[in-house]
């Protein structure tokens, strides 16, 4: 059997310079590799309120920015979690697989649920993780790979899959991990400590796909640096330029010791305005790509059906196991 790699973003928005670097860019060599599905998780996204219009235009969106980003539809099955409704099947039965004390430990809804409270949380919320294993389980999926952020999701996933073989019989493949070394967990311009977040409250510290090159130059002059100087890599004393100097990398490929190497004497000023040029011409032909698809959505409607059909000949399959093994129907 092929390795299969299943991962996705949710329609919140445009996708960030992090989920680029941590997610999206990988995808795009290892579709050389593996067999792949790229999900659009629609209903993730709606455990916490979505504007319904921000919500269709957002699904394009993403799929525009798989496409830009250089996802060959050839290769990779691109589809939308809702179009595919074994999703939401499994996510129910992996919810009665899970323990409210493991989801408790998820720090994501942790994190989510301390703004309104947890009382004040949505169930769906709490429940995330449930459908985000289905996702993952449903395609026989060997490897994922996401930004560190996802760690413990992925860990979860692996655990209820271990779970359900254990007590129905084998039938789940159990995913690998996969996390990069540098760029797991790019951090904002403006609040290095914070990851780069859709929901950053300064614009100012999240680089989005379809900024312009002026934008980008803005947002990264302005970036926040540390208080010594110097062009040097280390994350704990030196994390806002530990953090540009990870983006430069993936921007160029050159490694953290040539660019250290390369301004060794320079100053602050003279590191941004190159890594402000090295990000703009990387991003340009991506943002290009991103405009003609946004301008001509119809682009995106064939690999949207072609995926969804891929998924759901793999998800119908699947679930037609999961409910014989449950004993769920008739036979
Ligand atoms: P999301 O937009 O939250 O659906 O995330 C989509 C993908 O991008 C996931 O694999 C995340 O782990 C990854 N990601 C999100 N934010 C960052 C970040 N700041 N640095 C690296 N990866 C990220
Ligand atoms: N939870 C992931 C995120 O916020 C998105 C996601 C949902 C995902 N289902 C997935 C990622 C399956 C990988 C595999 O980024």
């Amino acid at each position: 059997m092929q390795d299969l790699l299943f991962s996705g973003v949710k329609p919140t928005g445009m996708p960030h310079l992090g989920n680029y670097i941590g997610a999206l860019r990988q995808w795009v060599t290892l579709q050389h590799e593996y067999e792949c599905y790229f999900c659009i998780v629609d209903l993730h996204a709606i455990t916490v309120p979505q504007d319904p219009k921000n919500m269709r235009q957002g699904t394009l969106d993403i799929a525009a920015a798989y496409l830009a980003v250089g996802l060959d539809p050839k290769r990779c099955n691109i589809f939308i979690q809702s179009e595919v409704p074994e999703h939401t099947e499994l996510g129910w039965i992996m919810g009665t697989i899970a323990k409210m004390g493991e989801m408790e430990r998820m720090t994501q809804f942790k994190d989510k649920s301390k703004k309104g409270g947890r009382e004040r949380s949505g169930l769906g919320l709490f429940a995330y993780p449930a459908l985000m294993a289905a996702d993952i389980l449903l395609y026989d999926t060997t490897i994922v790979p996401v930004g560190d952020d996802q760690t413990q999701h992925v860990e979860l996933t692996r655990l209820l899959g271990k779970r359900f073989n254990d007590h129905f019989g084998p039938t789940f493949t159990i995913p690998e991990l996969l996390i990069q070394k540098h760029g797991a967990r790019i951090m904002s311009l403006a609040h290095p400590e914070q990851k780069m977040s859709k929901s950053d409250e300064s614009k100012n510290g999240v680089i989005m796909l379809d900024d312009d090159a002026d934008t980008i130059r803005h947002k990264i002059m302005r970036a926040v640096t540390d208080s010594d100087s110097g062009i040097t890599y280390h994350e704990e004393k030196k994390p806002a330029v530990a953090n540009l100097m990870t983006i430069y990398h993936h921007m160029t490929g050159e490694t953290l010791e040539q660019i250290e190497k390369r301004f060794t004497g320079k100053g602050y000023g003279d590191f941004k305005k190159s890594l402000a040029e090295v990000v703009v011409e990387h991003l340009a032909p991506i943002t290009k790509k991103i405009k003609h698809y946004r301008e001509h959505p119809q682009d995106l409607m064939n690999v949207l059906d072609h995926g969804r059909d891929a998924a759901r000949h793999v998800a119908r399959e699947k679930m037609k196991l999961v409910r014989d093994r449950m004993g769920l129907g008739r036979n």
